[in-house]
């Protein structure tokens, strides 16, 4: 029993957490150019417009925009079959309403994608993750307003063609289910570029970006496969299972209603039609989601090829009456432990993910994020000894592998998140670091930039080289 060949090993990134300049090549600011930095339990803060003084670090990020021939050719050192990574939108339309599409930006991910195939790595493509234009944003209000359809099935159209040759895999909208807690403004600017208003009905206003996403990720689905009936286009879920923190019977619904919330962005997409339970949802909360008369029949015809999704850890819930929409609170697992960020580290969490994915959609699944963030320096020897992350990686890919051999889930790749240290989505911080390999440079923005492999990079070369059959956490590393 192995892994089947030609498995996809690899890594994940996004554009505005990694390219940095923001204003280079004809670049328009994304919501990201906006964010500030947050710290360990402290989101990050939103300016209105671009401040001076303010630190912005995915401003200049770790400048893989002018240093991607390095990095690739590092990632290329640890046999890398694969590295997603996405396409900046605002690279491609600055403003993100505009006709025409910059050039310049389309000539920077040709290089970028040809450099990857001269080693061999296929390119893994998300189109919208995290850095919708900032105009698209101030002007329309994001995805609460239809016309995003329009702007992202141009951009996505421009995208499959200009790359229908390069690129194999697609995927549309970077964890969609994301917006899903309404309590946090931040999460819904970063997945549909949109602040909620003083006194709106904030569900139902999600629900209606999420409506409109649904309908131009299935306008995506539809044309891409008309430029390259080969592609590969999927959705992608932050997937967090959520166990019930006892065996008590209303636990259980409150797990399970609680996993309704993510499950339904991926029902959507993957079955093609809204699940009972989310129309009964709306009917009790008199939440009226406007529907064009086509879109039903878009949401139908234009269903996912496959599912990437993300794994960082599971949740535990507990039956709370007084929760009218979800009945459940959050409640602390005490067989899990967490990192420095209180992100439980749950490696049978993954094994159990991939089977309820499996079971319910019977789609080839794709592990597009997976990875823990540490705190990491230099050590004497002047190595990163990131035994931590080997263990982390090691133990998760043994349930990986399990989850193919022994239960038979279609697994098409395994991309750990951040395989070069890079900004942290939610924080903001460089020093969440996720890496293979170290980039200098600090929270404050200090420092030299260079790159270098830990200890984690020749562990993880091993892994790939022998297609996860070495999963040993001993390992040498060059003096
Ligand atoms: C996922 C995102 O939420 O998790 C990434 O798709 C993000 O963009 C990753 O970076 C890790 O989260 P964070 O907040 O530690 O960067």
């Amino acid at each position: 029993m192995a892994l089947p060949k030609g498995f996809l090993w690899g890594g994940a990134v996004a554009a505005h957490q990694l390219e940095g300049a923001w204003n280079v090549g004809g670049k328009g600011p994304s919501v990201a150019d906006v964010m500030t930095v947050g710290a360990p339990g402290v989101e990050r803060g939103i300016t209105d417009g671009i401040i001076e003084g303010e630190n912005y670090p995915n401003h200049e990020a770790i400048d893989f925009y002018h240093r991607y021939k390095e990095d690739i050719a590092l990632l290329a050192g640890m046999g890398f079959k694969c590295f997603r990574t996405s396409i900046a939108w605002t690279r491609i339309f600055p403003n993100g309403d505009e006709l025409e599409p910059n050039e310049e930006g389309l000539k920077f991910y040709d290089d970028l994608f040809d450099e990857m195939h001269k080693y061999g790595m296929e390119p893994v493509v998300t189109l919208s993750h995290f850095e919708i234009p900032l105009h698209l944003a101030n002007e329309y209000g994001g995805w609460r307003n239809r016309k995003m359809i329009e702007f992202f099935v141009r951009f996505a159209k421009v995208c499959f063609e200009r790359y229908k040759d390069k690129v194999k895999y697609w995927m549309t909208f970077n964890e969609i289910n994301n917006q899903r807690n309404t309590e946090s403004p931040f999460l819904t600017f970063t997945n549909s570029g949109l602040l909620y208003k003083e006194g709106e009905d904030r569900y139902q206003v999600m629900y209606q970006a999420a409506h409109y996403e649904f309908v131009a990720s299935a306008i995506a689905v539809i044309e891409g496969h008309k430029i390259n009936p080969d592609f590969q286009i999927g959705c992608m879920i932050a997937f967090c299972p959520t166990y019930p923190a006892s065996a008590a019977p209303q636990d259980q619904i409150a797990a399970l209603k609680e996993m309704d919330r993510t499950y339904v962005f991926a029902d959507v997409q993957c079955r093609g039609h809204y699940p009972s339970y989310i129309l009964k949802e709306w009917e009790r909360f008199g939440t009226d989601i406007r529907m064009e008369p086509e879109d039903l029949k878009i949401i139908q015809e234009g269903t996912v090829d496959y599912i990437a999704f993300s794994y960082y850890m599971t949740f535990t819930t507990e039956y709370d009456e007084s929760n009218v929409r979800h009945l459940g609170r959050e409640k602390k697992n005490p067989f899990v432990k967490a990192n420095d960020w209180g992100w439980q580290i749950d490696p049978i969490g993954l094994r159990y993910a991939l089977n309820l994915l499996q079971e319910r959609y019977e789609l080839p699944l794709m592990i597009v994020e997976n990875g823990i963030g540490l705190h990491e320096h230099e050590e004497a020897d002047g190595m990163i000894h990131d035994d931590a992350r080997i263990e982390y990686f090691a133990n998760h890919i043994t349930e990986m592998k399990k989850a193919v051999e022994l239960d038979g889930v279609t697994l098409i790749g395994y991309c750990p998140w951040g395989p070069i240290d890079l900004v942290s989505a939610g924080t903001g911080e460089m020093e969440k670091r996720y890496g293979f390999i170290y980039v200098d440079k600090n929270n404050k923005g200090e420092g030299t930039l260079a790159r270098k492999p830990k200890k984690s990079y020749y562990w993880y070369k091993r892994v790939i080289e022998t297609n996860g059959e070495n999963l040993s956490k001993e390992i040498d590393v060059p003096v």
